[in-house]
């Protein structure tokens, strides 16, 4: 089925001049970008986002890393659009991350890991909320 998911290119992708070639590889994986902005979080955005992982012990590196410079937020859309774009973004961890993938070829570190992208429907749905109205979405 066509699916919305949410993406966010992260401030070590931004700083080295990198959303062009990280939307070339969602657009050459099928999903279509409906909606993008630039912004930069305060930390406390950040925390809010990130509130499931409040109790982890990265947390607090994590939001500040959010916060530290602008990052690139979207609404891609496609068919299984949240796998597709799991499966281009690769694992977490850089170092683990197959061949061709987004974190493969540009993440510095699981952190500093250049894409975020949400791992459910009702996560999507949720964060896409956060950044985005209506309106926005221009499928
Ligand atoms: P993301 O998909 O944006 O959602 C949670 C983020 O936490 C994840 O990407 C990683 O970048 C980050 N993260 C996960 N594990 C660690 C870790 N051990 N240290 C720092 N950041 C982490």
């Amino acid at each position: 089925a066509v699916q919305r998911t949410f993406s966010i290119v992260k401030p070590d992708a931004t700083r080295r001049n990198l959303t062009g070639a990280i939307n070339a590889k969602l657009e050459a994986a099928g999903l279509r970008i409906i909606a993008q902005k630039r912004i930069h979080l305060t930390k406390a955005q950040a925390g809010v986002f990130y509130a499931v992982h409040k109790e982890r012990p990265f947390y607090d590196e994590l939001c500040e890393f959010m916060s530290s410079e602008p990052i690139v937020v979207q609404v891609l859309e496609g068919e299984d659009a949240i796998a597709k774009n799991r499966e281009v973004m690769g694992a977490t961890n850089p170092a683990q991350a197959a061949e061709g993938t987004i974190r493969k070829e540009f993440a510095l570190s699981i952190g500093e890991n250049s894409i975020h992208g949400s791992d459910a429907p009702e996560t999507a749905a949720v964060e896409i909320a956060y950044f985005f109205s209506g309106l926005e979405l221009v499928g």
